[in-house]
This record gives C-alpha cells, sequence and structure tokens, in this order.
C-alpha cells in the first residue's frame, strides 16, 4: 500500500474516479463505492447525488486508482480508498461473487465492507455515516446443500422485491390467482390475501419452479398454496382450481364483478337472487345505478382489453382538454400502463399544476372540452374531500380523498369510422401530493398494499396517496418525488416496471 500523500498524488489529473476529493467530504475516513448490477444508472446517479449532498464521498470505480507500475498489487486490486461497498437487492452469494470478479484484494489489504443499502438509507436519513452492525452485512452464506435450489433472498413484503410484468412462473401464478379471487367472491379476505402474496412471489422468482422442494424457505407459501403448487408440477392440473373455474357461481361472479359500477357485495346479492346473466339484469334497470347502467350499455367494449396505443391516443385527447381548461396543467399516463403493461381494463390519469392550489376545481372545464368534443358517453364527478377536516392521514388502501372524474369515453379508432368505448379515470392532485398520488395509482394493487403495510408495521409510519404520516405528531414528510419516498421507508427505489406484484 502506497502512504496516503502518495496514493493522492497518483490519482491526480485524468483519473476522474471520485465525485469528491477526500479533503472537501465530512467524513474522510469514509469512501463510499454503489455497487449494483441491478441498481440502473439514473438509480445509482440519484443514490450519488444525494450522498453528495449530505457530504459523504462517493468513488465511481471499484478497481485501485494506483497506476499498475506503482502498485505493488497489480492491476487487479481492489482500491484501498473504498471503505463501504454498498449493494441493493443482492444475494450475499451474488455479492461475494460480484467482489471476486471486480477485485480481489492483494493479501494483507483489508476488504471493505458489503453492506446492503439499509447501511446507506439510514446514514442518509441520519446525515452521517451509522455504525455497520450485523444486519447491514452481506454476509457470504454456506454453500447451499441442495444443488437442484438456487439460492434467492426473497424479503417477505412485495416492496422489498422486484417484481417484471414477465415472469417464469405463469401457470402456478395465474392458477393461485384464481383461488384469490374466488376467495374474494365469498367475502375471505384473509384467504384471498394469502393466495395472491403467494402468487406474487412465484412472480418474483428468476427462475422458473419446477420441484416442489424449490418453495422452501420462500414467504408465504402456507400449505394450501403449496399444495396447488405440487399438484400442477405433479398432473399438470389441479382439481380445485378447475372445479373453481367451472363453477357456476365463480362464472358468474366475474361476469357480474366485471360490470363498471358493480362490487362483489352487489354481485353476490343479484347471485343470491337468482339472476345469472347480463340479459336478466338488462330487464330490470330499476335495480341499476346510472353508473351500472352505463356499464352494462357499453359492457362489450369495456370487456374488451384497452391497447397503449389507445391509451396514448387517450392521453393526447386529454392532454389538450386539460391545456385548454388549465395552461401548464400535466398529465401523466399512471396504472397498468405506467408499469409496462401492453393491456389494461380502464386508462389512468393523474392531473397536477406546478402552481399549488391551481389545479383546484379543474375537472369540470375539462369535462365541458371533451363533451363539447362529443367524447364523453359517461361521467361522474367526485369533487375533492382534500379540504375536510383529518381525512389526510385517514385514506383506506382504495380510497383517496382527490378530485375525479370516472369517465367512459368515446375513442375513435384508426381503421375508420368505428369507435369504441373505454374507461377512463382522470384524478387531480395537488403538486405537494403528486409523488404520493403518482406512487398510489401506479400499483399494482397489491404492491400499493404490501407498501402501506410495510410502511405501518415496519416504521410505524402511514402511508397513503397524500403522504408520509407519522401517526401521532400527525406530521408529513415532504417530498418531490417518488424516490424520496422510498428512501424514507428505507427501501430499495423501484421503478414502476418492478412493481408488478
Ligand atoms: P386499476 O384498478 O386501474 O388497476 O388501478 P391497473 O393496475 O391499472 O390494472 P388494469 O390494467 O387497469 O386492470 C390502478 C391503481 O390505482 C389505484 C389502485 O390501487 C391501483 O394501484 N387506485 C385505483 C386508487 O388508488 N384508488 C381508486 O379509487 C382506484
Ligand atoms: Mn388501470
Amino acid at each position: 500500500m502506497l502512504p496516503k500523500r502518495r496514493r493522492m498524488r497518483a490519482r491526480s489529473p485524468g483519473c476522474a474516479d471520485a465525485f469528491c476529493s477526500p479533503s472537501s467530504a465530512l467524513f474522510p475516513g469514509v469512501a463510499i463505492y454503489l455497487a449494483e448490477p441491478r441498481m440502473g444508472r439514473s438509480r445509482r446517479a440519484f443514490l450519488t447525488r444525494l450522498a453528495l449532498s449530505k457530504g459523504f464521498r462517493v468513488l465511481d470505480t471499484y478497481r485501485c486508482a494506483v497506476p499498475r507500475t506503482r502498485c505493488s498489487a497489480g492491476a487487479r486490486c481492489a482500491s484501498s480508498e473504498v471503505t463501504h461497498v454498498v449493494m441493493e437487492q443482492t444475494s450475499a452469494e451474488v455479492a461475494a461473487c460480484w467482489q471476486e470478479q471486480a477485485a480481489a484484494p492483494p493479501l494483507g489489504c483489508p476488504r471493505p465492507a458489503l453492506l446492503d443499502i439499509s447501511w446507506f438509507t439510514e446514514s442518509m436519513a441520519a446525515g452521517q455515516p451509522v455504525p455497520v452492525e450485523n444486519r447491514h452485512c452481506l454476509e457470504v452464506a454456506e454453500p447451499r446443500k441442495e444443488p437442484s435450489t438456487p439460492a434467492v433472498l426473497m424479503p417477505a413484503y412485495a416492496c422489498q422485491r422486484s417484481t417484471p410484468l414477465v415472469h417464469h412462473n405463469s401457470s402456478l401464478s395465474e392458477a393461485l390467482e384464481t383461488l384469490a379471487e374466488a376467495a374474494g367472491f365469498e367475502g375471505s379476505e384473509g384467504r384471498l390475501l394469502s393466495f395472491r402474496r403467494s402468487a406474487s412471489v412465484l412472480r418474483a422468482l428468476p427462475w422458473p419452479v419446477t420441484v416442489l422442494s424449490q418453495l422452501q424457505g420462500l414467504p408465504h407459501f402456507g400449505e394450501h398454496s403449496s399444495n396447488i403448487v405440487q399438484e400442477l408440477l405433479e398432473r399438470g392440473v389441479c382439481e380445485e382450481v378447475e372445479r373453481v373455474r367451472s363453477s357456476e357461481r365463480y362464472q358468474t361472479m366475474k361476469l357480474f364483478t366485471q360490470i363498471f359500477g358493480v362490487g362483489v357485495k352487489t354481485a353476490d346479492r343479484w347471485y343470491r337472487q337468482g339472476l345469472r346473466t347480463l340479459d336478466e339484469l338488462r330487464e330490470q334497470p330499476q335495480r341499476l345505478t346510472r353508473q351500472q347502467w352505463a356499464g352494462l350499455q357499453h359492457h362489450h367494449d369495456l370487456c374488451t382489453p384497452v391497447g397503449r396505443l389507445d391509451a396514448k391516443a387517450l392521453q393526447q385527447l386529454v392532454e389538450a382538454a386539460v391545456g385548454r381548461a388549465l395552461p401548464g396543467a400535466t398529465v401523466t399516463l399512471t396504472g397498468g400502463f405506467r408499469r409496462g403493461k401492453l393491456q389494461g381494463h380502464d386508462v389512468d390519469f393523474l392531473i397536477t399544476h406546478p402552481e399549488e392550489g391551481r389545479e383546484a376545481g379543474l375537472l369540470p372545464s375539462v369535462m365541458c372540452q371533451l363533451q363539447s368534443q362529443g367524447l364523453v358517453l359517461y361521467h361522474q364527478h367526485q369533487r375533492s374531500h382534500l379540504g375536510d377536516p383529518g381525512h389526510l392521514a385517514q385514506q383506506s388502501h382504495t380510497m383517496d380523498a382527490f378530485e375525479r372524474s370516472l369517465c367512459i369515453l368515446r375513442l375513435l379508432q384508426p381503421s375508420g369510422a368505428a369507435w369504441k368505448a373505454v374507461r377512463v379515470d382522470l384524478v387531480v392532485a395537488p403538486w405537494s401530493q403528486f409523488p404520493f398520488a403518482l406512487l398510489g395509482w401506479t400499483g399494482s394493487k397489491l404492491f400499493e398494499r404490501e407498501l402501506r403495510r410495510f410502511s405501518r408495521k415496519e416504521k410505524g409510519l402511514c402511508l397513503n396517496s397524500h403522504g408520509l404520516f407519522h401517526p401521532e405528531q400527525k406530521t408529513c414528510f415532504h417530498v418531490a418525488s417518488e424516490e424520496d419516498i422510498f428512501t424514507h421507508l428505507g427501501l430499495a427505489y423501484l421503478p414502476p416496471e418492478q412493481r408488478n406484484a
């Protein structure tokens, strides 16, 4: 190892590997390297800026900064300056493997600590490096006894892991989703959640499950879900799933709950009253709300999946109308399309304006614009409840207080004169709440639920589409982006495409 002064000289001009020189850093004994094959450039840049803004020193390369000729350890020694290597969503095995490949430290040189992102986020929150504890360390695990089971680190909450849209276990997760849906039709919230969570774990696995033993150690796999997977692996079909799918109860409940404005309770009442078909419902309009009636009128179109091109075309229409109603207001496509889905059951838009307060009461004039173009087949306006006393920290996971319009819009098809009806949700959020609203409306539903449960149970905080609150102090965290919310919660940032829990 070179004395410190010589190392400094050797690194100077042309060696732009440090974002911040040791002298200008507040904590000279700490040099962070953000190592993350999965972190992605923008995430890494964001974390780097955050750390620099708090006076930390961040190095851009892990390799030795000393020219080969002068360094006794050769070109592949680890930089003697890096003290803390921070990784995100990386198992101990992968971390150790990475370190071997990146640079083995020369004999006698200490290895920098391999740390989980939790050390980083806690240090950022504390404004200084927190002491390294065992729980921060990515320890190298014992080699697995069972070679057929690839090692995965599968955290219990869906917001702690990446869930891509395209994954390796579709037929297994679809079977479990069917059972979740059927449990929901019977009002069994507990069973719905456990099937939904186990299905979600399968979607997050980086490999296909082929033998039952691979489920060992995975969270949310109780006896029932494991038995379903076992039967599917061994026989290709599962009797319970097939029985549910072909049952009159499941099929009718599915048919009714697909109608715009019909929830499980209404569908169940109709079922118990002996109703089974859409025509039977159409014959009894007195049973229907205005919303359900509109839903039935356009049922065929509304059951046809909306494609990405349709969503983009609608965005242009909505943007034009919003721009005329309130110049400077922005329209963001959220929901499944923001998560990368190619199709959806509706299109969700979030509207805001950089000047807080200008957005209030915006929707009636937006709807007037759309109506004057003959584009509105149905709409229902819900005023904002933001001014109502005590609403902010009380909103549940499905209801928020934003002004909104639930619409059915007429979308011309590029093929010719034909048009189709599309469900569109327009939601208006004040600028200061926009990151929370965006996070809340991007979904998936299970992801949101898990994120809120994580906040409550693990952090003692209340998260909803309006803010992140301290329940006793009733104080709210100020944020500028979704990234900030993840950081406040001590979570690694997940881009929308990885929130398909
Ligand atoms: P959606 O029901 O539109 O789901 O809600 P989706 O993920 O876009 O899927 P498809 O393709 O349309 O079926 C989108 C997100 O908005 C939130 C939900 O929690 C979900 O995460 N949401 C929806 C609310 O916060 N409030 C609502 O009233 C409705
Ligand atoms: Mn949607």
